[in-house]
């Protein structure tokens, strides 16, 4: 379903509702929080009716697309589980293919903001001063925050215990902890939160979140990598995310001379578990905090000019442990620069 037809059905759905409401009468308005006894039932096509600004931001958006993108249509294409489509496809029945309408769909406003079980009260947060809405709210600072993390903290399928994201986590660690997840990913725009949840694909966001120093000493080269207003590991996630810092020197001539690389990502090798090898996390080497890098240049061939740059890299899949060989199947360049010849 295209949010047009959202629309229209959530247009239709505002008729039927506001008629519901003044034949409900007084009893409604009576108990602003709470679920009124006769209110209708709340559905997507009917937030989506009403609140013109927070429908059109979360269309463009990947909870909108969290089913119907093509990194994760591709990648349930190769483990098609019930588990992934519980998350991603929640509107579907997880024990089967994802219906069309479910993958259209993708994460909506009902699955955050309503409760299970409950679909009559909306959550929302804490304000100072209460606004009259024609239908039940509770005010928790749960949707800002642990709504968040019913996602985007989770362990692996299997029953290993190790987690395969976790964002709530490292933000609880974080210098930000006390900051909660809307209040970064919702800026305020027009006096209402956008629903965009813009990061992974937003040059502008990703580059903002990160400053890099470059100072070369001879044949020695430092970074200084400082992450800016990010509250967790940057990246977070997804476990095959990772920055790349990549060094190149050249000679007088301009020719190559060679090429260095680090990664900050999630490592994952081979490691043992009683009598069998199993594959775990073995290193997290993604940035938390302000993260120093020296790379040593060839003494015997001290080139002329060092170029660098940095990127954050969506990788599709590791055919090695090698981590020069992983697919990339996204890439931005959040910093680059040159370093000229050393006095
Ligand atoms: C009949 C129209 C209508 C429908 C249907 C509707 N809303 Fe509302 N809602 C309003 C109005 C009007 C307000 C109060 C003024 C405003 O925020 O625009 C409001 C307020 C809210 C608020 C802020 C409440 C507060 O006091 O903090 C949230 C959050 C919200 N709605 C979410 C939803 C969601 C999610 C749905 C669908 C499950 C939904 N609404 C369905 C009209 C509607
Ligand atoms: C990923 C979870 C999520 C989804 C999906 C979502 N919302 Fe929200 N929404 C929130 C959170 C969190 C807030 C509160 C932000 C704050 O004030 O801290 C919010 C706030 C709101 C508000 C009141 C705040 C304002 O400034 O206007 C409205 C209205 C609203 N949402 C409607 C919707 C509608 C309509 C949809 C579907 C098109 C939707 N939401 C989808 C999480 C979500
Ligand atoms: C029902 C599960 C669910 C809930 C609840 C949820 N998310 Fe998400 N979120 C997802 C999924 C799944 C994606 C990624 C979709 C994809 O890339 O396929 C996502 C994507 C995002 C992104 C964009 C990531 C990127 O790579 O650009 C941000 C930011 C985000 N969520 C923040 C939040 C915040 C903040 C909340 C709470 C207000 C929240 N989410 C609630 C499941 C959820
Ligand atoms: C202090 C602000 C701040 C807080 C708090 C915060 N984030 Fe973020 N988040 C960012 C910034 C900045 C980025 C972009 C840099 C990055 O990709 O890590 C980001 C990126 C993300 C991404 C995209 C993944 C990636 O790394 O590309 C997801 C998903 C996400 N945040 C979810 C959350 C969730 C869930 C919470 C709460 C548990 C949260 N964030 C709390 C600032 C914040
Ligand atoms: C408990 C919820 C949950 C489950 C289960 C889950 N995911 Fe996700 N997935 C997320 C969240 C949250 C994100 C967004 C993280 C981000 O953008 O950083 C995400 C992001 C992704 C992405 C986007 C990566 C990118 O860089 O664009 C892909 C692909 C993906 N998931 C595939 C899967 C597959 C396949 C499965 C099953 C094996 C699965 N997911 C299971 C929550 C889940």
């Amino acid at each position: 379903m295209k949010l047009s037809g959202l629309a229209r059905l959530g247009a239709a759905l505002l008729v039927a509702t506001a008629s519901a409401l003044s034949r409900g009468a007084p009893s409604a308005s009576a108990s602003p929080t709470g679920s009124a006894p006769r209110a209708p039932a709340l559905s997507d096509e009917g937030c989506i009716g009403c609140h013109a600004d927070a429908a059109r931001t979360w269309e463009g958006s990947l909870h909108h697309a969290s089913a119907s993108n093509s990194a994760y249509e591709i990648a349930v294409y190769a483990e098609p589980l019930a588990f992934c489509r519980r998350c991603h496809a929640p509107h579907g029945d997880p024990s089967r293919e994802t219906s069309e309408a479910a993958r259209q769909a993708g994460i909506t406003c009902t699955t955050c903001h309503l409760r299970p079980g409950d679909a009559r009260t909306v959550l929302s947060s804490p304000r100072e001063r209460p606004i009259a809405a024609p239908h039940g709210v509770e005010r928790s600072a749960a949707l800002g925050q642990a709504v968040c993390a019913r996602c985007h903290e989770f362990d692996f399928p299997d029953a290993r215990g190790e987690r395969m994201q976790k964002t709530a986590t490292e933000h609880r660690a974080s210098a930000h902890a006390a900051t909660s997840c809307a209040s970064c990913h919702m800026p305020q725009e027009n006096g209402r939160r956008s629903h965009a949840f813009a990061a992974s694909r937003d040059a502008a966001v990703l580059t903002r979140a990160v400053s890099v120093r470059a100072d070369r000493d001879g044949d020695r080269v430092r970074f200084v990598l400082e992450p800016e207003g990010v509250g967790h590991a940057f990246p977070t996630g997804d476990l095959f995310r990772r920055l790349t810092l990549t060094v190149m020197t050249e000679d007088a001539a301009g020719r190559r001379l060679a090429t260095k690389r680090r990664y900050f990502g999630r490592v994952f090798g081979p490691v043992k578990s009683g009598a069998e090898i199993v594959r775990r996390e073995i290193a997290d080497e993604r940035l938390f905090a302000r993260t120093e890098v020296t790379f040593a240049l060839d003494p015997h061939a001290v080139p002329t000019t060092v170029r660098w740059q940095l990127d954050y890299e969506r990788v599709a899949f590791s055919p090695t442990r090698q981590p020069e060989e992983a697919v990339v199947e996204g890439s931005i360049t959040l910093a680059r620069g040159t370093l000229g010849p050393h006095p």
